[in-house]
């Protein structure tokens, strides 16, 4: 898989793909992530890529020419893979792990950083398939976004992680969509706090069913609308109907 980044600041980009997981990916040929900058697809001496927005207002809009023409030359043919043009920008559809699992399907991924006020409308029209928010936060422009999204799904790719970890074991995935349950290493004790004891005994069950509870109390308490989307057994049912009836 490959990802190919356009942006106006390509130099943002040479430390967060340079540790740990994405790093690894790339050493290993599992990833390839290309950063190119908008400015070499103007044509004029000043390398203009932004102009004031019709209508008046504040800020600067991204012209279409460069972006299109950038699209243009990065987006893969059909016959050389699925290819996916994704707009970073507040307005998109929210970024989740089910988003991440999707595009970790393509072959390649053309991110197109938003900046300024915004991007000409025709370049959505033109050649994006997908806008993508990584929340509902407004950041100075689409390069941070960018990050997050190349990094959610490198890691789902196989290999990526290396064999001791697997992503089913995330938030939002291991625990079936549930939060993640809490985690201690040693010491056994800590400034007056224990370890649960159930960590403690070797008993793998016992431990199983502590940590599916956990992260059942925690997703209850803290999100409780990812519970809609969770297939929930019995016992789970059970014990989310007992914490609800000690909490009232
Ligand atoms: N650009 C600015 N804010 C953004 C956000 N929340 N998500 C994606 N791109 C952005």
């Amino acid at each position: 898989m490959r990802f190919d980044i356009v942006t106006i600041f390509p130099e943002f980009f040479s430390g967060p793909f340079e540790h740990g997981i994405i790093r690894r990916a790339k050493d290993a040929g599992i990833v390839g992530v290309g950063v190119h900058d908008l400015r070499s697809w103007t044509s004029d001496r000043h390398h203009v890529v932004d102009d004031r927005p019709f209508g008046g207002g504040a800020g600067m809009v991204l012209k279409p020419e460069p972006l299109v023409a950038a699209v243009e030359s990065l987006r893969l043919p059909p016959e050389r893979g699925r290819a996916v043009v994704v707009l970073t920008t507040p307005q998109g559809r929210l970024f989740d792990q089910r988003e991440a699992e999707r595009l970790a399907s393509f072959d390649q991924v053309v991110l197109l950083c938003g900046r300024y006020e915004g991007v000409d409308e025709r370049v959505v029209t033109a050649v994006v398939d997908e806008e993508l928010s990584i929340g509902d936060v407004v950041l100075s422009g689409g390069e941070l976004a960018a990050c997050v999204v190349v990094d959610a799904v490198v890691r789902l790719l196989p290999g990526s992680l290396g064999c001791e970890h697997s992503a089913s074991e995330d938030s939002f995935s291991g625990h079936g969509g549930l939060l993640d349950c809490p985690h201690y290493t040693r010491p056994a004790e800590f400034r007056g706090i224990a370890v649960p004891d159930v960590l403690l005994g070797g008993n793998h069950a016992e431990i199983a069913t502590w940590r599916r509870r956990q992260a059942l109390a925690r997703t209850w308490q803290r999100r409780p609308d990812l519970l809609e989307g969770v297939d929930l057994g019995e016992d789970d049912k059970r014990f989310l109907e007992e914490l609800k009836a000690t909490a009232k």
